[in-house]
């Protein structure tokens, strides 16, 4: 197909901060081009030096007083508890039962797994989020109704079914057998069909028996490339519980280890509560810890310690939790994570906060030479952005000359409102710029 070129303010990340150095972690043209064709980046730049080299007659779309980055990628979000965001009162183990698990019991109906699927996808992206690593429930159902609906659109998704075999309700058990035969249908179905990837779901150590954490391990080793979503050291409780359930382990990341559940493919949500030796073992094995703000405030978990973690070298990058968090929005997580941070006497830099969201993410679930930024040859998943979408972002935005003020007006006061269009594989999915 012809390529098109945008016309706008461009801006990615290259790099980690904290490794490459703020100056080195970023590429950003004031007046850039960014040519797409075949949902491929071709080219990108500053608009004299793209526009010269553009094959005559290439469309350009002139995007004025617009910022142009990479889609943004939440490594750890619920599609069923879509409609049980904001859920009053509770901290996790009490929320799980007077709220989640009510709602995950209505996605045994395929026809409202269509429906929330197709709200959920719609709605990450009206925020800017072109990939998510996304729970399931326990119905091999709702996970087919999930990838079904991100195929017609194109999205590249990595989700996968829960695996819980004890203490929830009767109504949302399977068994070791049966989890491990429909994850492994679901495999077949959907890992690597199209942009799709599949991710073996055990919900967290307390639902899960030693036998059915032995048959997540087993599907694994026994498929290439597949990913593994799970909880971790989210909240004290459920940690003194796992501990209780596991008295032969040394600690709760060791329950996930012992079943060889730690991998390059592996994203550990929350970890909020860590000891030494399981960032150790984070970082050993290339592991991925999903930073998951909002939740970790809405539901009282605890506060993430960010420099710990970066000191360990682990994997990091940014969660919604929905519905344990209270955006679907990663520009609104950005916002909570600051706040996080300083209540720490840690400073978030918006350079840092952006990478997280994009190339970090990215980095995480081992999709870089994919995703993550917008040099030539990666995959077409872009936003336009628009930094004067509300009264107050205008009137803040005029005194807001850098780059840095003007990322950091939109991570703290951006949400929805500023994702002028969501761009996936070269194609508008939502918004205004379609071609
Ligand atoms: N731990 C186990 N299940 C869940 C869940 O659905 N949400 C969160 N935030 N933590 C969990
Ligand atoms: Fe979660």
């Amino acid at each position: 197909t012809q390529p098109v070129a945008y016309r706008a303010a461009i801006f990615y990340s290259l790099g980690d901060p904290a490794k490459v150095g703020l100056e080195n972690s970023f590429a950003w043209h004031e007046d850039g081009v960014l040519v797409v064709a075949d949902g491929h980046i071709q080219d990108v730049g500053p608009a004299p030096e793209v526009l010269n080299r553009l094959p005559a007659g290439t469309q350009v779309v002139e995007l004025e007083n617009r910022l142009i980055t990479p889609g943004f990628i939440d490594t750890h979000i619920h599609f069923p508890q879509t409609e049980m965001i904001a859920s009053y009162g509770d901290q996790l183990l009490d929320w799980l039962n007077n709220y989640t698990f009510p709602e995950e019991r209505k996605f045994a109906d395929p026809a409202h797994a269509a429906r929330v699927a197709k709200l959920f996808l719609d709605e990450l992206l009206r925020n800017g989020t072109t990939t998510a690593m996304v729970y399931g429930t326990v119905h091999p159902q709702a996970v087919d109704a999930f990838f079904t609906e991100s195929e017609r659109r194109n999205t590249r998704m990595i989700a996968g079914k829960v695996m819980m075999d004890r203490h929830a309700p009767e109504f949302l058990l399977d068994t070791p057998e049966s989890s491990y035969a429909d994850s492994k249908a679901l495999i077949e179905r959907w890992h690597n069909k199209g942009r799709q990837l599949y991710a073996v779901t055990p919900r967290f150590a307390p639902t899960s028996s030693p036998e059915q954490l032995d048959a997540a391990g087993r599907l694994l080793r026994e498929h290439k490339d597949l990913y593994l979503q799970t909880h971790l050291s989210e909240n004290r409780k459920e940690i003194a519980w796992v501990k209780e359930l596991f008295p032969e382990r040394s600690g709760y990341l060791d329950v996930y280890d012992h079943h060889g559940l730690l991998s390059e493919r592996s994203i550990f949500a929350h970890s909020v509560h860590l000891e030494d030796g399981e960032c150790e073992r984070l970082h050993a094995t290339g592991s991925g810890v999903s930073f998951c703000a909002t939740s970790n405030l809405f539901l009282g978990s605890g506060l993430l310690d960010l420099a710990r973690l970066e000191r360990f070298d682990v994997n990091v990058s940014l969660g919604t939790d929905v519905g344990g968090g209270t955006s679907f929005s990663l520009l609104q997580t950005m916002n909570e994570a600051y706040k996080v941070l300083q209540l720490q006497q840690q400073k978030l830099h918006p350079l840092k906060a952006f990478y997280l969201a994009t190339l970090g993410g990215a980095e995480s679930l081992r999709l870089d030479d994919k995703l993550g930024n917008l040099l030539p040859g990666k995959e077409a998943d872009f936003l336009v952005l628009d930094l004067n979408a509300t009264a107050l972002m205008h009137a803040r935005t005029q005194n807001a000359q850098t780059l840095y003020e003007k990322l950091f007006v939109l991570m703290m006061l951006g949400d929805d409102r500023a994702i002028e269009s969501t761009f996936v594989y070269g194609k508008c999915q939502h918004g205004k710029n379609g071609v």
